[in-house]
């Protein structure tokens, strides 16, 4: 039996999370500074790791309590490395490695795009080969899985990532950071009047771009406001989110073919999406086993960094007390050196 403390600070959440043997869910406590975030409209490094700072020991402690659990009964720690804000991952980073060398026990550094994937493990166990379309605020790209914590990237974003459109849209739109839920509301709401670019759609490779499909709504909405002709927010969220699911469900559909897969999995923020969850299950049609995380596990978490580092507590692959922080840790690459 391995039970393990991981903690997560990569971005706007500081939990802390305890998990035995890869699955078995013992305690999960995600401290959100999104409130603090609001009125810039995004998240500020600063202001982000002045809140780790103060709630990271409230959270471990809460994550241990709930769990029942002593610091003595941890048999190692986890801890997101990157990829994130470096001010914010180092708070995590050096909570963690102060817990491994106090106690005595194993320190594991998680990529964090790997542990969102692992999110899905804690429902459902991951089946090898599978395929991951990996969705967050910083990410957009598809993972190819042979293994546990084996990640071979196919296809990623040349520009921005889907979750940085939903915002930067949501925000000229007028709604609150961070936008993707009522953005995907609003979809729910109107018509798709608008013929929106869908980039990069017949090329031959699984890479993604979005800046093209964020401009052109932008551009749409500040040309509506300098017409003074009003535009009905509903309408232009639902042919932008066509537009966003129809990319993501082609591309990893092709992937799907040419690499066979047990499952196709999905992770990141960007997961929680109604109309996407809705396409990929209607276009699958039971072809593979279709995981998506339980909602709550969508978002930043540390149950997910403690899914995945029990797989690399197994292989012995544990970092040490010169471990820092990877603000662009890579999925496919080793962690970086640090000499
Ligand atoms: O994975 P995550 O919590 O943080 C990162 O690692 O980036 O992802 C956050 C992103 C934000 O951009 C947020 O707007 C988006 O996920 N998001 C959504 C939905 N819920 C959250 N985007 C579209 N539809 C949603 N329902
Ligand atoms: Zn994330």
């Amino acid at each position: 039996m391995t039970t393990i403390l991981a903690i997560e600070s990569s971005c706007d959440e500081t939990s802390a999370a305890i998990v035995r043997n890869g699955r078995e869910l013992l305690s999960n406590i995600v401290a959100s500074q999104v409130p603090s975030h609001q009125r810039f409209g995004g998240v500020v490094p600063e202001v982000a790791s002045r809140h780790h700072i103060a709630c990271i020991n409230p959270v471990i402690a809460m994550a241990l309590e709930e769990a029942n659990l002593h610091l003595e009964d941890i048999d190692a720690v986890a801890v997101t490395a990157g990829p994130g804000l470096v001010g914010a991952l180092l708070i995590g980073v050096s909570a963690a490695k102060a817990i491994a060398y106090s106690q005595g026990i194993p320190l594991i550094a998680v990529n964090h795009m790997a542990g969102h994937i692992y999110a899905n493990h804690l429902e459902t166990p991951l089946e090898f080969p599978l395929m991951a379309l990996v969705v967050s605020g910083g990410h957009t790209e598809l993972v190819r899985m042979t293994d546990h914590v084996t990640f071979e990237v196919i296809g990623e974003t040349r520009d921005d990532a889907v979750g940085e459109a939903y915002d930067k849209i949501g925000r000229v739109l007028g709604l609150p950071y961070p936008a993707g839920k009522a953005m995907d509301q609003l979809a729910h709401q109107g018509e798709d009047k608008y013929a929106f670019p869908r980039a990069m759609m017949e090329e031959d490779n699984y890479d993604f771009s979005f800046s093209g499909l964020k401009s052109a709504v932008i551009n749409t909405l500040h040309h509506a406001d300098q017409l003074g002709e009003e535009i009905i927010k509903e309408d232009v969220a639902t042919s932008f989110q066509a537009a966003v699911v129809d990319i993501l469900a082609t591309k990893t559909l092709r992937a799907l073919k040419e690499y066979p897969s047990k499952q196709l999995i999905l992770a990141g923020g960007v997961a929680a999406n109604r109309g996407l969850r809705e396409r990929l299950e209607k276009e699958l049609k039971g072809s593979v086993q279709f995981l998506r995380p339980p909602m709550k596990l969508c978002g930043d978490n540390a149950a997910m960094i403690a899914a995945c580092a029990y797989y690399q507590y197994l292989k012995g692959d544990f970092a040490d007390s010169r471990l820092n922080a990877f603000p662009g840790w890579a999925i496919d690459q080793a962690l970086p050196s640090i000499h």
